[in-house]
């Protein structure tokens, strides 16, 4: 299986490299291999079900976890919101996440009859138009990459920073379909587009990994707090991490990388409190990459799997989930 696996790799990505490399006898067993295994059907193996969807409408904001929701290269839609579409920035147009604000992850954002709705404890609902044509352009960043948003206007300017008690001001900002996204981390394919999300359109985990996780901490975490889009049941800890490609229901995704985890895992989804230690000392611990993906990760612990979609279409939850095995 690793051979075929290794032949098939070669033969897709590297063929030149292959034939120069293994001589031309290496190479002609290389292809035939290749060539029967391309050729054989591909087989699906249920590997688990989709037990929540979450989408967050607001980059670092609280999840809404919805039944159903579709599935879009740029991430998960539900009605009129889709993930990480909106986001905070300062008026120079950084973006601001739970890193700075550890209370973003108790404000929502949603979306009735064409009015996006902000909501916060101790706060009044704020309602404005989501559509503003005349409202400004913002030019923004986000870790380091140029996007583009659409200011949100005054009132949801001063809600949100009356909200953190912010000594700047923050506005908010919205992505657009025709404003020109941002290429996520280099490993992703070059045709791959995102909005304000860190790295990838989707993010999977499976509830079993956060269960062995919590086994090892004295206060049990939940998956919210690591803001996956698709979590899976049905399945055993880190069985995610081995899953190539997926198919649920008609869409298929691709895993192009782990999920390397920072300090924002440290804010309790609760209360909207940064501890800066758990659980990302306990993962420190046993989920550190291998030494040869260093210059990836670095020193961040790897939870989750970071997904492209290959193909789109609609999830719900109930799903089964099926690794696709050629
Ligand atoms: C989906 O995967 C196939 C096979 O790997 C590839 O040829 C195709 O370009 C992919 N499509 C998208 C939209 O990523």
């Amino acid at each position: 299986m690793e051979l075929r696996a290794a032949a098939v790799n070669a033969l897709s990505q590297h063929r030149k490299a292959a034939l120069l490399i293994g001589g031309a006898g290496a190479a002609l067993l290389g292809l035939a291999v290749g060539y029967k295994y391309l050729r054989k059907p591909e087989k699906l193996v249920r590997v688990g079900v989709v037990s929540q969807l979450l989408v967050h409408p607001l980059k670092s904001g609280k999840a809404l976890s919805v039944a159903l929701a579709e599935c879009l290269r740029t991430g998960l839609k539900f009605g009129e919101l889709q993930d990480r579409h909106w986001m905070v920035v300062t008026e120079d147009g950084h973006m601001v996440t739970g890193r700075q604000e550890p209370r973003l992850v108790l404000m929502t954002l949603t979306c009735e009859g064409g009015q996006i709705c902000l909501n916060g404890p101790n706060m009044e609902e704020l309602k404005f138009p989501k559509k503003n044509p005349q409202n400004r352009v913002i030019d923004c960043r986000v870790f380091g990459a140029d996007i583009q948003g659409r200011d949100c206007g005054d009132a949801a300017s001063s809600w949100i920073t009356r909200y953190f008690k912010a000594e700047k001001t923050y506005r908010l900002v919205h992505f657009e379909p025709h404003m020109k996204a941002r290429k996520p981390e280099p490993l992703f394919p070059k045709d791959e587009e995102v909005a304000y999300p860190d790295f990838a359109p989707v993010m999977i985990l499976s509830e079993a990994s956060v269960k062995d996780l919590s086994s090892k901490l004295d206060k049990p975490v939940t998956v919210e707090r690591f803001r996956p889009n698709i979590i899976i049941s049905d399945c055993e800890p880190f069985d995610e991490d081995s899953w190539e490609e997926i198919q649920i229901g008609s869409v298929r995704l691709k895993r192009v990388m782990a999920c390397g985890r920072c300090l924002f895992t440290t804010v309790d989804p609760e209360t909207g409190v940064i501890s800066r230690k758990e659980p990302l000392d306990t993962l420190k611990i046993y989920r550190l990459c291998d030494p040869s993906e260093k210059h990836l990760y670095k020193s961040s612990p790897l939870f989750g799997q970071l997904l492209t979609v290959n193909k789109t279409g609609i999830l719900q939850v109930g799903d089964e989930v099926f690794k696709i095995v050629r």
